[in-house]
């Protein structure tokens, strides 16, 4: 038994935050961002009206639109987030409530920028042991919360965007094939921290921002991606060739490049949509199979790789027919 995705949805905030615009911030050019990452704007949430919890019911919705369920059916909510508004209750709690899936349980993660993997294959093993027949699986992120706007670095890569898959259980005797990987010790890559817990500072960090060491994640990524898709195909006999699709985390666009190369296959098998929203972390994976799911590019039958990677650090693969 495995789950199959029967919904996908998205949300994305209205407000555009362009290259153009960050040139006016930070030292920094059109040019350079588009050359460098493949980005030319993404969404920034509004305070009010945006935080995790609300762009993950706004995509759950959607999701379960598209799924034609009704949300009583859903047994178990989860969300991946690394940019939570609040702390408690779960976001994944909040979504519970205003869709209305008063049968769920419901528990948020954080895996950075693998989390909608980490989130899904969770929910397929709860789907493969029986316990459960219908999952609701969400990566929301509000990464400008995090942020530093006078860090060129790391500000033009981030944006903010939520995207969720509905799961039901078929009857096969299928199996989920995944793969998902951590290495702590790399933790410093990438991090950022509660001011009460820096150990070091002489005094509390006046506000958390992402701090990142960009040149080690990239070489990171291109080395861990092509790794982990060969292990998913060898451990599962899967024929690269055979795979329509490879969805990665859309971090940079020369990373996909790279991993195409480094796996011999076509670039045109990686669809990106990088340029319109930046790195949006665990929502990234499920909001470009909700694009690709309305270009019709998602039939029954589509085979796809979808593999993320990030702070941590985490990465993984999970093959998924449609
Ligand atoms: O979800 C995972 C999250 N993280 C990632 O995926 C990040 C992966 N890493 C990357 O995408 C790239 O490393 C970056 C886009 C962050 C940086 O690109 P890079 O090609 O590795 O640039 P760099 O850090 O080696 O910097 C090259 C130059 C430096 O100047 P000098 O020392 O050569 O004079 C930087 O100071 O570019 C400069 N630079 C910039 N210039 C204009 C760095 N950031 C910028 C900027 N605009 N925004």
């Amino acid at each position: 038994m495995i789950g199959k995705i029967i919904g996908l949805g998205s949300y994305l905030p209205s407000k555009v935050l362009s290259n153009k615009d960050l040139e006016e911030m930070v030292e920094t050019s059109d040019e350079w961002i588009v050359e460098r990452t493949g980005i030319r704007e993404r969404h920034i949430s509004d305070p009010y009206t945006e935080s995790v919890s609300q762009m993950a019911v706004n995509a759950a919705k959607s999701a379960i639109e598209d799924a034609g369920i009704d949300p009583e059916e859903i047994d178990i909510i989860i969300l991946a987030s690394t940019t939570s508004n609040m702390i408690v209750p779960s976001s994944s709690c909040v979504v519970q409530k205003e869709v209305g899936a008063k049968n769920a349980c419901c528990f948020d993660l954080n895996s950075a920028c693998t989390g909608f993997l980490t989130a899904y294959n969770t929910a397929q093993s709860f789907i493969e042991s029986g316990h459960y027949k219908t999952a609701l699986v969400i990566g929301s992120e509000c990464t400008s919360n995090y942020v530093d706007w006078t860090d060129r670095g790391t500000c033009i890569l981030f944006g903010d965007a939520a995207g969720a898959a509905v799961l039901r259980a078929d009857e096969s005797d299928k199996k989920n094939m995944f793969v998902l990987h951590a290495d702590g010790k790399k933790g410093d890559c990438l991090y950022a921290e509660n001011m009460k817990q820096r150990k070091d500072a002489e005094e509390l960090l006046p506000k958390t921002f992402f701090l990142m060491d960009g040149k080690e994640v990239f070489k990171f990524a291109v080395t861990a991606v092509p790794a982990i898709i060969n292990e998913l195909c060898e451990k599962y006999s899967i024929n690269k060739d055979d795979v329509d699709l490879f969805v990665l985390h859309q971090a940079n666009s020369r990373i996909i490049e790279a991993v195409s190369k480094r796996l011999s296959v076509p670039l045109e098998k990686f669809p990106m949509n990088i340029a319109s929203m930046g790195n949006t972390s665990s929502a990234s994976i499920p909001s470009l199979l909700t694009e690709l799911k309305k270009a019709g590019k998602l039939k029954p039958g589509t085979k796809i790789i979808a593999s993320g990677f990030g702070a941590g650090l985490t990465w993984g693969a999970s093959y998924i027919e449609f």
